[in-house]
C-alpha cells in the first residue's frame, strides 16, 4: 500500500435523520481545520435542496418503493460522493459525506466508488424519544418545510425517518468506522483496519465537548430574592427587569439563536427583552432547568427556615450537596435532570455559534460544576450573582471561563 492511500480519509456519516450527524461533521470540519487539515463537507440534504423543488422535503419522496425519487436521491448521493472523489485528487485531505448512508447497499457504492483512501464510517446514534421530538420540532421550522404547519411537516419528518427506518442495516462489513452515542459523546463501538490518517483528531473530537460560546446567566432580580424567600415562581422586580434589559442591550451585536429557560416567570421574563432585542431567537423553556425544589420549605425565607424547621437548616448546612428537602430535591438529585437539560440545550442547538441557558442559582451551580469540575462539596456554595453573566466555551482546543459584567 503506497503512502498516497494513507494521507487522505474520506469520512462518511451513518444515521437516521436528526441524530445529530451534521453536527458531529460541523465538529470534525471545524476541528480539523485548527490542525491546518483542509477539510470539505459533501452534504446530499443541501444538494437535495438546491437541485429540487419542495417536493422532496415530503415523506414519501423518501419511500423506497417509489423508484423515480429513489433515483433523484442515489443521483445526489453519486454527486456528492464524485465531488469528494474529485477534492481528495487535489489538494483537500480530509471530505466528509454527510448524509444517512443508513442502508448496506449504499455504504457498498461508497465503496466501490471511493477506492483511493481509506473511508471511515461514523454512526450516530441517539435514541432519546424525548430529545428526538424536540430536535424535530426544531427541524420543522426550517424553510423547506414553510409552506406546511407545524403537525404536518412534524408527521412528515417522523414518516420519512420510518422510511429510512426500513432499508438501516447496521454496521458490520466496514473495515473502519465508530458508533457514537452523540447526545453523550460517547463512543460504543469501534473498528479500525487501515491506517487512519489524523484518527487521533477525530477519535477525540468525537467525545469533546463541543460548546463554542454559552452564556450562562442568573435570572434577573425576583420579589422572592428581595425577601430572601426561596422557590415559588415569583415576577422580576423592576430592578429584575432593568437588569433583563441592561442585558438585552450588552448582547444586541451578538447573534442567538437559541435561547434556553426554566419554565418559571422569572428565567422567562429575563429572556423577553433579550429576544426582542435579537433578530431571529427562539426561545425554549426546558423543565430540566427548573430551580431545585425545596419541597415542604418552598416559599420560605432562609430566616423562617432556620426558626421553624432547624433539622432542616442544620443538617442541610453540615453536609448540603447531599442534604434532600422533605418532599423536595437536593444537589445531589438535581444533578441528573440538569445534566440533561444541558446535553439537551447542546443536542439542539446543533452548531450554534452562541447559545444561552437562563437559570436559576442551584441549577446553574451545576451547570457551572459541569464545566469546572468541582468538588462536590464545594459546588453548592458556587458564586453565581445576579448582575453578571459566565461566558464557558469548550471545545477540544480551548476551554474558557469568565465572569463578565453586562
Ligand atoms: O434564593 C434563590 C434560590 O434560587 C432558591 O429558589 C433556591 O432554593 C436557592 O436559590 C438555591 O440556593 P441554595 O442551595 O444556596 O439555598
Amino acid at each position: 500500500m503506497n503512502n498516497g492511500y494513507l494521507n487522505k480519509l474520506y469520512i462518511a456519516m451513518v444515521g437516521l435523520p436528526a441524530r445529530g450527524k451534521s453536527t458531529v461533521a460541523a465538529k470534525l470540519k471545524e476541528g480539523l481545520k485548527k490542525e491546518n487539515i483542509k477539510v470539505r463537507i459533501f452534504n446530499n440534504g443541501d444538494l437535495r435542496r438546491k437541485l429540487l423543488s419542495e417536493d422532496s422535503s415530503r415523506p414519501d419522496f423518501y419511500n423506497p418503493e417509489n423508484k423515480a425519487n429513489a433515483e433523484q436521491r442515489e443521483h445526489i448521493a453519486l454527486t456528492n460522493i464524485n465531488n469528494a472523489s474529485r477534492y481528495l485528487q487535489g489538494d483537500g485531505q480530509v471530505a466528509v459525506l454527510d448524509a444517512t448512508n443508513v442502508s448496506l447497499k449504499r455504504r457498498r457504492t461508497i465503496q466501490n466508488i471511493l477506492t483511493d483512501h481509506p473511508i471511515l464510517f461514523v454512526e450516530c446514534i441517539n435514541n432519546d424519544e424525548e430529545i428526538l421530538k424536540a430536535s424535530i420540532t426544531k427541524k420543522t421550522e426550517q424553510p423547506e418545510f414553510s409552506r406546511m404547519d407545524f403537525q404536518e411537516a412534524f408527521d412528515g419528518f417522523k414518516k420519512r425517518i420510518r422510511y429510512y427506518e426500513h432499508i438501516a442495516q447496521p454496521l458490520q462489513e466496514e473495515r473502519n468506522y465508530y458508533v457514537l452515542d452523540s447526545l453523550n459523546n460517547q463512543i460504543l463501538g469501534e473498528r479500525m483496519n487501515d491506517n487512519i490518517f489524523c484518527n487521533v483528531q477525530v477519535r477525540d473530537l468525537l467525545v469533546s465537548d463541543w460548546v463554542k460560546n454559552l452564556f450562562l446567566v442568573r435570572h434577573g432580580e425576583s420579589y422572592f430574592n428581595l425577601e430572601n424567600r426561596i422557590g415559588g415562581d415569583s415576577e422580576l422586580t423592576p430592578n429584575g427587569w432593568y437588569q433583563a434589559q441592561a442585558l438585552a442591550a450588552h448582547f444586541k451585536q451578538t447573534n442567538i439563536p437559541n435561547i434556553y429557560t426554566s419554565t418559571k416567570k422569572r428565567t422567562v421574563q429575563t429572556a423577553r427583552p433579550i429576544s426582542e432585542m435579537q433578530k431571529n431567537a427562539q426561545v425554549m423553556q426546558l423543565k430540566e432547568f427548573n430551580e431545585i425544589n425545596a419541597g415542604n420549605c418552598e416559599y420560605m425565607s432562609y430566616d423562617e427556615i432556620r426558626r421553624e424547621k432547624p433539622e432542616v437548616f442544620y443538617s442541610r448546612t453540615k453536609d448540603k450537596y447531599n442534604y434532600i428537602y422533605p418532599e423536595g430535591e437536593g444537589y445531589v438529585t438535581l444533578k441528573h435532570r440538569v445534566d440533561r437539560g444541558l446535553k439537551k440545550a447542546i443536542y439542539l442547538s446543533g452548531n450554534a455559534s452562541y447559545i444561552m441557558i437562563i437559570g436559576h442559582q442551584a441549577v446553574n451551580r451545576m451547570i457551572l460544576a459541569h464545566f469546572l469540575y468541582r468538588r462536590k462539596e464545594d459546588v453548592p456554595y458556587i458564586y453565581t450573582p445576579q448582575d453578571r453573566y459566565f461566558h464557558i466555551v469548550s471545545t477540544q482546543s480551548k476551554k474558557l471561563f469568565e465572569l463578565k459584567r453586562y
